[in-house]
């Protein structure tokens, strides 16, 4: 495919004169210029909207000013501050980096595009965009954002996810970075994308670049980007018992090597069909805790992989009846704020029983 490099050139100056004149998008992290903040924010974004990720930067950014606070935090109070934006991975490997930099570093955030590659939970995209932001590396940003607005500008209709489309959109990205502001050119980018060629209806009208679009010029925006894989999505059924006994709630940390990793549960069956009676599967005859349950409602939560059913019960428990997992503990409803629980479940906790 051949681009020509008047094609790039209108691309690049008129996304920067967009950024400096038009681009209202104003967010706390843009004019940051501390990596340990600017880091923050990139991994609070990583699978989170701006907007949604807002309070949580704040509130990170409020609790531990700088990256020794956050190392010397506590897991459960971290996880709890986090709790909500899902994907626990990513609070998991920032509480690593933030130890492993205060620890090896001297609290000194590294300066190179390699060394933050090097850190966990960093791909090259976060990279990208700490490495420009702050320190002004000539490093371009690849994500949705970005194959969206080359794909359609440029009219390419290579997969994205293939092997091929990869290279070529980081090789044109790379191209077009605007090596003396790599800064301002990676947010502009990121914000034309969130704001201006969204996913649907793009607002081409006001585009910077609708005079050289193809996809514009063509009318086939909303064939572009291309993607081969379609996701596969896993449908699971998670059953939650909530055991109360004076006051007090039956909860456990879940297992690694699932979702919500370290986080908190009440007592789970999990099917992997829908279930019209609950006391009637394996599981629950095995923990023979049928006397005196309450159904009292369900939920739905969509990941990106994943889509969970629930569906909560209430119980009183008898001591006398039934030994539960060795792992669990018994909460006083009114210290579950001080743990960490999936959002779905907390929102149930907080209705049902007011803490
Ligand atoms: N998403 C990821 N990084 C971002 C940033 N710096 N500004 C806006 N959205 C983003
Ligand atoms: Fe996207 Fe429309 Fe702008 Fe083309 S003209 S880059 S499709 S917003």
């Amino acid at each position: 495919m051949e681009i020509s490099k008047a094609q790039r050139q209108f691309f690049t100056r008129n996304l920067m004169s967009w950024h400096h004149t038009d681009n209202d998008r104003n967010l706390p992290w843009k004019s940051e210029k501390d990596p340990y903040k600017i880091w923050l924010s990139e991994i609070i974004l990583q699978q989170t909207r701006a907007l949604q990720g807002l309070p949580y930067y704040q509130r990170f950014t409020e609790s531990y000013p700088t990256i020794r606070h956050l190392a010397q935090a506590p897991d459960e109070e971290v996880f709890r501050i986090w709790q909500g934006l899902g994907y626990y991975n990513r609070c998991k490997n920032m509480l690593a980096t933030a130890r492993h930099i205060a620890e090896e570093l001297k609290g000194k955030f590294p300066s190179s595009y390699d060394e933050i590659l090097a850190l966990k939970g960093i791909g090259p995209y976060t990279a990208a965009a700490i490495s420009s932001f702050a320190y002004g590396l000539p490093h371009a940003v690849v994500d949705g954002n970005v194959y969206r607005v080359l794909a359609r500008y440029f009219g390419i209709d290579t997969a994205t996810d293939s092997t091929e489309g990869k290279k070529l959109f980081h090789q044109l990205a790379g191209d077009l970075l605007h090596n003396q502001d790599s800064a301002a050119y990676n947010q502009a980018i990121m914000d034309l994308g969130a704001m201006v060629c969204t996913p649907q209806k793009p607002d081409c009208e006001n585009c910077p670049l609708q005079k050289h679009c193809i996809a514009y010029h063509k009318g086939i925006i909303s064939l572009l980007p291309v993607k081969t894989k379609k996701l596969v999505v896993k449908t699971r059924y998670f059953h939650y018992l909530l055991l109360t006994n004076n006051d007090k709630l039956w909860i456990h940390k879940r297992a690694e090597q699932d979702i919500w990793e370290n986080l908190f549960e009440p007592l789970l069956i999990e099917t992997s069909d829908e279930v019209d009676d609950i006391t009637a599967t394996d599981q629950f005859k095995r923990l023979k805790l049928n006397e005196g349950l309450e159904y009292i409602g369900k939920a739905k939560q969509r990941l990106t992989h994943q889509l969970i059913h629930f569906s909560f019960y209430r119980l009183h428990y008898q001591p006398a009846n039934h030994p539960l997992p060795k792992d669990g503990i018994w909460v006083p409803l009114k210290e579950l704020n001080n743990y960490g629980f999936p959002k779905t479940i907390v929102s149930f906790l907080e209705k049902i029983f007011y803490f």
